[in-house]
């Protein structure tokens, strides 16, 4: 008789065997995984310029390389908070005498005070001023002109951003249309051409106070600009939201179309003013947790309030998620200081900047080094300021 083959034993046995190898195989899973989303917003932080720049920039920068600037004078717009309250706060605790623009009285004030409590330094002071307003503009440029100061730094930090749009979300977004007092989209009208007239008004200064710079407030998001041509002007006075939609507005593009004019504007400045002895650049700050997304989070907040609870956690926790790759807003504050303080021969006049002070030499978008459109812009910008009376 045949001896019963032990077939439930080896069964057994190779079953066991295959968990085995089979919870090694989930365990290794689960690591990689595990690794995967640690690693994942370190990867995206040197993609977009979140914290990890701080140690892989070939450029060490820190508020300790600020040399002192007593007699220095700094603007710095929207300086009530975010990057340019980091901005100004460095500048004054280096002695300079520092100007916070801001739109909101109260929120300037406070920031003084906290500026003035934090480094001791009394010569900081707000003075009004609404980007979405041109005659807000020229009344701020009359009242710094009436302190009879010179001007060293100009620091267009003020922005708005009602939408990073589809680039970044993959959505196209329009409720974020605005229109300035003067008629334009916001984000050209607040972003740029405020900026742009400002600058303007205090040419004189600037150049009266030679050597002196501007430093303007870009963003990566210049590469999301409207594709292919950069800048859309048709889109810069819209009458309405409809008429904006029709001809192809979205917040996402119109926000990248401001911080591409920011970019090119200031290597338009710096070719204008070099024999001057005035210098501009701009730059990529970094990606920063800072109020830059406040209108953002209300507008996908309105979308996601009528999904369900589980859409809402969601984009709550990818939110949370994203912050882990951003930067704080003191080193947000840190490129743009750079470019203001740091010796002129160590910087590239006209320059394009990523954080901290990484030169990329010219913006990404297909347009950023076209020469021709750079003047145009400038010209159509100068064109609509005085369309609207100014
Ligand atoms: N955060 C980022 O990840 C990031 C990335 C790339 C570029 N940037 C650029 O960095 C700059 C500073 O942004 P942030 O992150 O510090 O944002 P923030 O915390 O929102 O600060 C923006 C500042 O701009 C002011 N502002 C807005 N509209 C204005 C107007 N009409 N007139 C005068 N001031 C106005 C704000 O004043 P209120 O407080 O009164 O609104 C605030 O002081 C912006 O130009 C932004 O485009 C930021």
């Amino acid at each position: 008789m045949c001896k019963p083959t032990p077939v439930a034993s080896t069964e057994t046995k190779k079953t066991g065997k295959t968990r085995r190898g089979m919870s090694k195989m989930a365990l290794y899973l689960s690591a990689s995984f595990a690794m995967l989303v640690a690693i994942f917003p370190m990867i995206i932080s040197e993609l977009i310029g979140g914290w990890t720049a701080k140690y892989t920039s070939p450029v060490y920068f820190t508020p300790k390389s600020i040399p002192d600037l007593t007699g220095k004078v700094a603007i710095v717009t929207g300086a009530n908070t975010g990057i340019g309250y980091h901005t100004a706060l460095e500048l004054a605790r280096k002695n300079a005498q520092v100007i916070v623009a801001s739109r909101n009285p109260s929120k300037g004030q406070e920031a003084i005070t906290r500026i003035q409590e934090a480094t001791g330094n009394h010569h900081v002071r707000f003075l009004p001023l609404d980007l979405s307003s041109l005659a807000s503009v020229r009344s701020f440029a009359q009242a710094f002109q009436a302190l009879q100061l010179p001007l060293d730094m100009l620091i267009l930090n003020a922005g708005i951003m009602k939408s990073p749009g589809a680039q970044f979300i993959g959505k196209n977004m329009t409720q974020g249309f605005e229109l300035t007092q003067d008629g334009f989209e916001v984000h050209i009208g607040v972003n740029h051409v405020g900026h742009f007239y400002l600058t303007q008004l205090l040419r004189d200064s600037l150049i009266a106070s030679a050597p002196s710079r501007v430093v303007a407030v870009s963003s990566i998001a210049e590469q999301g600009a409207y594709q292919p041509d950069g800048f859309r002007f048709e889109l810069w006075k819209p009458l309405n939201v409809e008429h904006a939609t029709s001809m192809g507005y979205e917040d996402g593009m119109a926000y990248g179309q401001s911080k591409l004019a920011n970019a090119m504007f200031a290597k338009e400045l710096a070719e204008q003013l070099k024999e001057h002895g005035v210098t501009a650049y701009s730059c990529h700050p970094g990606v920063i947790v800072s109020e830059l997304t406040r209108y953002l989070v209300a507008s996908i907040e309105e979308e996601a309030l009528q999904k369900s609870w589980w859409s809402r956690m969601y984009l709550n926790a990818l939110g949370k998620y994203f912050e882990l790759a951003q930067m704080k807003t003191s080193d947000g504050a840190l490129t743009q200081l750079h470019l203001a303080v740091s010796n002129v021969s160590e910087l590239s006049n006209g320059g394009f900047y990523h954080p901290i002070g990484k030169l990329k030499g010219s913006p990404n978008h297909a347009q950023g080094s076209n020469e021709k459109l750079r003047k145009e812009l400038w010209r159509e910008t100068e064109r609509m300021i005085k369309e609207a009376g100014f």
